[in-house]
């Protein structure tokens, strides 16, 4: 199940109700099957090319209402240019503005899988049906005036024509996972912070557990216990208790390494006693997207059983203001035993990462940690909302991270680090400071992290531009985008599964 889309492949034949969609190139030229299927109506779609003055361009697209000759309500012929052979996410976005043409009362649509150049691969087929899967998605469950039935079908059905269904049936299986994934991340970065805080949180996470995959909780007593005072901190200000939840799959060989990853999950963030400005406060109910990705992503890899030990790790907090709150001038001490002066509660995101980060490190000692966290404005001034900022230790890692980002379009883009920075967080009264200053301060957060980080393997990615708020795209009209689930989907897959 992949959100309100049900999805199936059948060999190519002409729909019998719903909205029919095919691709052309320029000269309005169709692939040997979509010219067969088209025969009835050739003559008409000739005719309305020539008075909409369509030319096959890739982003054009040509509408016939109804058309006589043809049993479906609507046929959309869809321009994709002259070459056809682009990247590979190219397929997933074909299929997310494919499937967006189609009017959403639409609840039979059909597209049939094949270029002017031939039919496509079961591969690309199945990319074609993530891409629409991904695009259907709406976050719709506190909207109690749903339109009547009529306009929004309540199931919507996708079919993919393709030459080889049962291939790309089996190649969709690991998309659908991924689909799940994503669309499990974007319901928990839009869910409200009302319904959706840390014990809520850690709840969801558990409900992997039916995929097998290990979930421990450790409650705020277990916390206490480990010495995560960083972390504790910022919650001590909320009725909510914090908690850390670990997630284990084990699908890679017997005592391999985990891979490990590691979410900033600040359910909401007021700024705590340096309290944040009114103005786009209800933003950060999304401070917790990167917990989100790692538990979707722990789905995906569960769901379609990847061959690899993976550890999802999320530090769940609410930092509010309060008498009981952390203030500017305290000084925590962290399971490392390290010592922070907090200078502005409102950079709480890595003092809970500090502890979380130095936890897995410890326990797990994985193959590398890649943190993901709405972490800083300050990444959102430097690269906008196309990329996410990433740091690291490791080069292989950050080579390997930019690949998986150019391949399924979940951009990367490297920062620095260095001991250049390191004064910017020195502390007259701690070890370390929890702010550097205005100057780099996407920067000097992620050296912050370093420090809790002993000699591993590390990224860090900051997605505060791209997990929430990011313009909306081919394949994704939320406002929580679910970016990271891919990325790192790929990043598995591609370099770390036998
Ligand atoms: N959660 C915010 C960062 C953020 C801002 C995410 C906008 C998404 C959109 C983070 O906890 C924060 O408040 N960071 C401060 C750090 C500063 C006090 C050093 C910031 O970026 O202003
Ligand atoms: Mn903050
Ligand atoms: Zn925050």
């Amino acid at each position: 199940m992949a959100g309100a889309l049900k999805i199936g492949f059948s060999s190519y034949s002409a729909p019998d109700e719903g909205v029919l969609l095919v691709f052309a190139g320029p000269n309005l030229k169709f692939g040997p099957a979509t010219q067969a299927l088209l025969k009835p109506v050739a003559d008409l779609v000739a005719r309305a090319a020539a008075a909409d003055r369509f030319k096959g361009k890739s982003g054009s697209s040509l509408d016939l209402v109804a058309p006589q000759g043809l049993k479906v309500a609507r046929l959309i012929v869809v321009g994709v240019g002259a070459d056809a052979e682009a990247k590979p996410d190219d397929k997933v976005k074909l299929g997310g503005s494919a499937f967006g043409r189609a009017p959403a009362s639409a609840g039979e649509v059909t597209i049939v899988a094949e270029f002017p150049s031939g039919p496509l691969t079961p591969d690309q087929a199945a990319d074609i049906a993530l891409g629409a899967a991904l695009r259907a998605y709406s976050f719709d469950r506190y909207k109690t005036k749903k339109k009547s039935d009529e306009d929004a079908p309540k199931q919507r059905r996708l079919t993919v024509c393709v030459d080889a269904p049962d291939k790309a049936r089996k190649a969709f299986a690991s998309r659908e996972a991924i689909a799940e994934g994503v669309v499990m991340a974007r319901d928990l970065v839009n869910e409200p912070a009302n319904v959706l805080y840390p014990e809520e949180f850690a709840r969801r996470a558990t409900t992997l557990k039916k995929l097998g995959v290990e979930v421990e909780v450790l409650d705020k007593k277990a916390l206490t216990r480990l010495k995560m005072n960083a972390l504790l901190g910022v919650g001590q200000g909320s009725i909510r208790e914090s908690r850390v939840v670990v997630m284990r799959w084990n699908g890679g060989k017997k005592g391999a390494k985990p891979l490990a990853f590691i979410g900033k999950g600040v359910c909401f963030d007021t700024g705590g006693i340096s309290i944040k400005p009114a103005a786009g406060m209800e933003d950060m109910k999304g401070d917790m997207a990167g917990a989100a990705c790692v538990v979707g992503l722990m789905h995906t890899l569960a769901a379609r059983k990847a061959k690899v030990n993976a550890i999802g790790a999320i530090g769940l907090v609410e930092n509010m203001p309060d008498g009981n709150a952390q203030r500017p001038g305290d000084i925590v001490t962290s399971m490392s035993g390290q010592t922070i002066e907090i200078i502005n509660t409102d950079a709480e995101g890595r003092l809970v990462l500090a502890d979380v980060l130095w936890y897995v490190g410890k326990t797990y000692k994985p193959e590398f940690m890649v943190d993901l966290a709405t972490l800083t404005g300050a990444i959102i001034v430097s690269l906008g909302h196309e990329y996410a900022g990433l740091f690291s230790n490791d080069d292989k890692l950050a080579e390997r991270l930019a690949e998986a980002g150019k391949l399924t379009g979940e951009r990367v883009w490297r920062m620095p680090l260095g001991p250049e920075y390191d004064k910017q967080i020195d502390s007259k009264f701690a070890d370390m400071k929890n702010t550097g200053g205005r100057m780099g301060g996407a920067i000097t957060a992620a050296q912050f992290l370093q420090r809790f980080v002993d000699k591993i393997p590390w990224a860090h990615l900051d997605i505060a531009g791209t997990g929430m708020g990011s313009p909306q795209s081919d394949i994704n009209k939320s406002w929580g985008s679910g970016f990271g689930v891919r990325l790192l989907d790929r990043l598995v897959a591609d370099s770390y599964e036998k």
